[in-house]
């Protein structure tokens, strides 16, 4: 079949069949963050183009080359490239910041970014994030390592390295981007056009650009941790004190400055490299300026985000486990007519009970039934007839072991069903 319209590059349909991976992670992302006191948030799918100008900040890649932005009745839109900047617009836009602090926030939403695709790498993605809002305390940052980590442990993830730094605050970073840019001034010939125009704007981008000439170039540039002033650097030593209190491994990885430009102090990154070039399943850091650059009173905060898709390539290329899908816990083949107004009733009080109930709505032979009941995996399967309605019995098949059990098609019924479905789960052998 030569399909007509295709879905758009770096898109990804989940069909019913993978649909329980999501809903592992969505389970276990909820029940983590929520472990931690964190309330779920919802936002806009596209906001005011300026909200990233500002925020993820004009010179970054995500803002030069990925983002997808409309123009309507002259105002300019832009899917949103990740979480943060509209969790922070939605803090400030609903008064969340009179609320008690810290603000614990989380989300789970798709994201945007015109991105060559590639295994990990997508243009509609998904991510998992929290933010927290309202504390400069380094024990914040350790508080929310461990969330993630907690999380990526109960999904059972394994070979996930930790690598933190310091990108300092505005004060350390004026210093540091005098250094930058008396070194690549050397290399500037060299640099793409981006990077020429960041030499000016912003030299810590050029440490992000994907280039491998100016990433070759970035190798040996200076780094940001030499030179945090006093109070940056005391918050790192103690962010590493807490985290090693917890237990949690870590590597200084000095390299790291994150491809947006709202982060200050900590960042972080958990990485695989169990699923080729697109490991980092997990980036956060410290923001404490971003607030009051959306308008918003001086206020410090910190999260992360973590890749979704990401997540289940590792989880599958690990072998870990995900929520076993649903079955069906009876499938009624209806012989004739009264048997199917006696199915009816039965499937709808089932249903009420909380049971997966299906019957034939195709007109069916009893052969072919079966075959569909067995291919759905129903757990068990029950024939009426015109001899099952006279009795008011009929045999329940237990799909699994072939164990046929008798019951009564009386209001006993549902008690019965119940007991047996519970028996089976147990793989116990019950008579009624
Ligand atoms: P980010 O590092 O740009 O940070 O993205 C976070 C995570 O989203 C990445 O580590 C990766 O797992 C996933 N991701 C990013 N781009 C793609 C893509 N094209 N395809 C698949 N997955 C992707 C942020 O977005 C920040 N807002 C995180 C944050 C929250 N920082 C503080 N609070």
């Amino acid at each position: 079949m030569a399909l007509l319209i295709q879905r758009p590059n770096g898109t990804e349909d989940v069909i019913p069949q993978n649909i329980h991976k999501w809903h592992t992670i969505e389970k276990v992302t909820r029940e983590v963050a929520e472990k931690f006191g964190f309330k779920e948030i919802r936002i806009p799918t596209f906001e005011n183009t300026n909200l990233f100008l500002r925020s993820v900040g004009e010179t970054t890649d995500v803002v030069q080359k990925e983002m997808y932005t409309v123009m309507a009745k002259e105002t300019k839109f832009t899917l949103r490239p990740e979480g943060t900047a509209g969790t922070i617009r939605a803090t400030l836009q609903n008064g969340l910041l009179n609320e008690p602090m810290p603000q614990r926030l989380y989300y789970i939403l798709p994201c945007f970014r015109h991105e060559r695709p590639q295994a990990g790498r997508l243009r509609e993605f998904h991510q998992f994030g929290v933010e927290m809002i309202g504390t400069q305390s380094p024990v914040a940052d350790a508080e929310v390592i461990s969330l993630a980590k907690n999380l990526l442990d109960r999904l059972e993830l394994r070979n996930i390295a930790l690598y933190i730094n310091s990108i300092g605050c505005p004060a350390c970073r004026a210093e540091y981007h005098k250094a930058l840019k008396a070194f690549f001034e050397k290399d500037k010939d060299n640099l793409c056009d981006t990077c020429l125009s960041r030499l000016e704007k912003n030299p810590m981008r050029i440490l992000d650009c994907k280039s491998p000439v100016c990433s070759d170039i970035a190798a040996n540039a200076p780094l940001i941790i030499d030179y945090l002033c006093q109070e940056c650097s005391d918050h790192f030593e103690k962010l590493k004190s807490y985290l090693d209190a917890m237990n949690i491994e870590y590597t200084v990885n000095p390299k790291i400055v994150r491809g947006l430009d709202y982060y200050t102090k900590t960042v972080f990154e958990f990485v695989t490299t169990d699923i080729g070039a697109q490991g980092t399943v997990c980036g956060g850091g410290r923001y404490d300026g971003l607030i009051e650059q959306l308008g918003g009173p001086k206020t410090p905060a910190l999260g992360f985000a973590m890749g979704i898709e990401r997540l289940i390539l590792t989880m599958e290329k690990q072998g870990c486990a995900f929520i076993e899908p649903k079955k069906c816990d009876l499938y009624i083949a209806p012989m004739g007519e009264n048997a199917l107004l006696k199915t009816l009733t039965i499937t709808h009080n089932l249903r009420e009970e909380g049971f997966w109930t299906e019957y034939d709505v195709v007109g069916r032979s009893l052969k072919a039934q079966m075959k569909y009941a067995d291919k759905i995996g129903a757990l068990f399967t029950m024939v009426l007839g015109d001899n099952e309605i006279n009795d008011n019995k009929a045999k329940l098949r237990n799909m699994s072991t072939g164990e046929e059990i008798e019951v009564t098609l009386d209001e006993n019924f549902y008690f019965n069903f119940s007991n047996i479905a519970i028996a089976a789960m147990f793989k116990e052998s019950l008579e009624f």
